[in-house]
């Protein structure tokens, strides 16, 4: 009996989308592979042994609101892993919304994820579906730890900080090099406030000696997630890799931007930003090693007299973000799904949930601790 397939990855040539159809794969749901080049997403999803013998097609369509529309119809879920989403996202979020389709993206760009929750949040929600920008590693994991943290009665301050150390793909580094041309906000008590330009600092990574540079990096999608939340009053967020030479020159490019490009209108600063981004990164990286590529997230949460410590030790962020693809599609088909509207991953299917999924793949382990 031919497969009635309720699921697309959309952008499922790229390093992320191949990682998340492994995902899928491992969870036996079929799916279509979908993007701008029929003969590019064979060839790609060919490298992906786990796809041997699983049921998926491969399907190009024109990247246009129409065209998706139609293509959506019938599905359930569509991941959308093309970016950067800022310039790219829009078709394929009216599409989903068009022809009835929870959305989940990849993205870590901020300003994207306050553009879908004004625009389209109300929208999803009054057609009972999920609109769920940033369900990756960044900005999930510290949505999942933050959960933690807020279960312990009187917290209020979110303080969450990533350490990665993986490769990046070539969207990534587009996308992330946006956040030169953005503003970056973080929640002190419950209002945003705009971090000032191209400014690192120095931060402690629990369980490690050496202080480490570390910038907003966009501002984080925490901000994001809690701003209207009444559990929070202050959320900040930021990021450290731990190569740290590299890191340095990503710092050099955000105050190249401000010498050089802030006075350029939006497209050209995107235009430099796209451009930056591709030369700094030409090639595909290799899968992750979870011995070499590993991660940390530390939440510190604190209330009026009490605090408390979630830290995430993990590895493969870029697999990780496969694996909340793969989970997202998995429970919204068994009936789930949490919350429609505007949701952070933790709302839409729960972050011991989430957590779990991670550790019971070898993805991360946790701790949390009342200090
Ligand atoms: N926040 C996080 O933790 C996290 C983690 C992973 C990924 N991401 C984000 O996810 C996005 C994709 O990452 P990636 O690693 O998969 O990047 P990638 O390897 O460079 O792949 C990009 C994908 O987008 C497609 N694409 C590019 N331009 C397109 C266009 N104009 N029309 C249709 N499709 C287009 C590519 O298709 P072709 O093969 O046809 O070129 C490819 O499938 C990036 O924005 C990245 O920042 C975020």
């Amino acid at each position: 009996m031919a497969t009635t397939y309720e699921v697309v990855l959309y952008g499922a040539s790229g390093y992320t989308g191949k990682l998340t159809a492994w995902k899928l794969a491992e969870r036996g749901i079929p799916f279509i592979a979908a993007g701008r080049s029929k003969e590019r997403l064979e060839e790609e999803l060919a490298k992906v042994p786990e796809l041997a013998g699983h049921d998926y097609q491969c399907v190009a369509v024109q990247h246009e609101t129409g065209a998706l529309t139609e293509f959506f119809k019938g599905k359930k879920v569509v991941i959308n892993i093309v970016g950067p989403f800022m310039q790219l996202g829009s078709p394929v979020v009216e599409a989903s919304l068009a022809a009835g389709c929870n959305y989940f993206d990849t993205t870590g760009e901020t300003d994207w994820m306050s553009l879908l929750k004004r625009t389209y949040g109300e929208s999803f929600a009054a057609r009972g579906l999920a609109l769920c920008p940033g369900n990756s590693y960044m900005w999930a994991e510290g949505n999942l730890a933050a959960e933690i943290a807020l279960e312990t009665p009187g917290i209020d301050t979110l303080d969450v900080l990533y350490l990665g150390d993986s490769e990046v793909s070539v969207a990534s580094t587009m996308s992330f090099l946006r956040m030169c041309t953005q503003p970056q906000f973080y929640l002190r008590n419950k209002q945003l406030v705009q971090w000032p330009w191209a400014t690192p600092y120095q931060v402690h990574v629990p369980g490690e000696h050496m202080l480490l540079n570390a910038l907003p990096w966009s501002g984080g999608g925490e901000p994001v997630w809690y701003q209207d939340d009444p559990r929070v009053r202050n959320c900040q967020t930021l990021v450290s890799f731990r190569n740290q030479e590299r890191f340095l020159a990503v710092v050099g490019l955000l105050k190249k931007f401000e010498e050089e490009c802030r006075h350029l209108d939006p497209a050209k600063q995107e235009e430099v930003t796209n451009e930056w981004g591709k030369a700094v990164t030409q090639v595909e990286p290799p899968r992750e090693n979870p011995d070499v590529n590993r991660c940390t997230l530390s939440c510190q949460g604190r209330g009026n007299t009490n605090s408390v410590s979630v830290i995430l030790r993990g590895n493969s962020p870029y697999a990780q973000t496969g694996v909340l693809g793969a989970e997202a599609a998995r429970r919204v088909l068994r009936g789930q799904l949490h919350a429609v509207g505007f949701v952070s991953p933790a709302q839409a299917f729960g972050a011991r949930n989430l957590v779990a999924a991670q550790a019971e793949e070898g993805y991360l382990a946790y701790e949390v601790k009342s200090v």
